[in-house]
């Protein structure tokens, strides 16, 4: 008998049950005597014994499903160490909760925070994989994360419908997209959807420069401009700040402003006496259903997960590199960032074109 751990974490994201369902069905499809647990709302499921006992059937007709069927929630790893307010040890409680049911693997679907997590479990002794999520694509190791290309579409098509009406009226329009620290669904969306100016956490703006970009689009005849901003963009000053320094300024800027393209906006009227208009589709970016390709990487994933679990190797993360489904050590990637680098192709791609990163 084979007991499979299953469960999802952090911000949920597009292909989370596709790739489920690539595990499962390929374990189904190639063992029998198997047991499937999934574990309800992330890391809580494991701490607290919240559990499903899963067949094949439900993970029949998922692979267009959003969300996830377990559900999820963030457990900040910070926090994962201390106790829960009624002094339970989680760390212990998880390992129990593994024990207890006499599981061979836990298959984790997470982000940068869920996979650090993981590797703790694996260090305390568990058979862990992780499969990588997140509409950020900032998960050291892999090339792709999934559900970060059925986010790129839907940022894309805020920013089409934008340029419609930017165009007719003429107006300067800034779309609002997803990504805190990496800057990676800014740059795709915003090359994708034809931004002028796109702004990145990675590349620090400065103001004149971003003036500077519509002005020149103006001369040329272009009355009107869209700028594609990170949530997480950041003016030279902010970055240039020391670390706590910095949070304080971006706590004062987030009490002044309901995010960081209002700040801009501001900034740009008063230099130039235009209007702006702001347009944040934040989380429609996560929902809905995967796009093709994502449907396909989760596919890959979940199946070559599945080959691991049926040769007893874990301690990994299996994603994408170069086109090829690989196994990476979790001890690798764990705690590492991928961000853009400034001198990132596809960054230095559009700058020859003529696409301003306000710097
Ligand atoms: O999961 C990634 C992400 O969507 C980021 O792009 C964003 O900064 C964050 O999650 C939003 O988190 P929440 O859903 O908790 O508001």
């Amino acid at each position: 008998m084979l007991r499979i751990g299953l469960l999802t974490s952090g911000g949920d994201c597009q292909a989370l049950n596709a790739t489920m369902r690539g595990v499962v069905k390929s374990l189904f499809n190639n063992m029998e005597n198997l047991e499937i647990y999934g574990f309800m709302y992330g890391y809580k499921g494991l701490i607290y014994g919240d559990y499903r006992m899963l067949s094949d059937s439900d993970f029949s007709g998922i692979l267009t499903r959003g969300g996830t069927i377990l559900g999820t929630s963030r457990q900040a790893f910070k926090q994962i160490k201390e106790p829960d307010e009624n002094g339970v040890d989680k760390v212990e409680a998880m390992i129990q909760t593994y024990q207890n049911l006499e599981l061979d693997c836990l298959v984790i679907l997470g982000g940068n925070g869920s996979q650090k997590t993981a590797n703790l479990l694996r260090e305390e002794g568990l058979n862990i994989l992780h499969l990588p999520k997140t509409i950020d694509n900032d998960i050291w190791g892999t090339d792709l994360t999934f559900g970060f290309y059925s986010a790129v579409n839907i940022a894309t098509e805020a920013i089409d419908c934008i340029h419609t009406t930017a165009s007719s009226h003429q107006r300067v329009f800034i779309v609002e997209i997803m990504g805190n620290r990496a800057g990676w669904l800014t740059l795709y969306a915003g090359i994708a959807g034809g931004a002028d100016i796109i702004l990145i956490p990675e590349i620090p703006y400065n103001i004149d420069r971003v003036v500077e970009a519509i002005n020149r689009r103006k001369e040329r005849g272009s009355g009107f401009t869209i700028l594609a901003v990170a949530e997480g963009a950041l003016s030279e000053m902010e970055a240039s700040l020391p670390k706590k320094e910095r949070k304080k300024e971006l706590e004062a800027r987030a009490k002044k402003y309901p995010s960081v393209s209002y700040k801009i906006a501001e900034e740009i009227e008063q230099i130039t006496g235009m209007e702006i208009r702001v347009t944040v589709p934040g989380h429609t970016q996560r929902g809905g259903s995967p796009c093709p390709y994502d449907r396909v990487l989760s596919t890959r994933i979940g199946s070559e997960a599945a080959k691991l679990i049926m040769r007893n190797e874990f301690g990994y993360m299996v994603g994408i590199v170069n086109g090829k489904v690989k196994k990476i050590p979790l001890d690798r990637c764990a705690g590492r960032l991928k961000k853009v680098s400034a001198d990132a192709q596809e960054v230095q791609d559009a700058k020859r074109m003529g696409i301003s990163f306000g710097d």
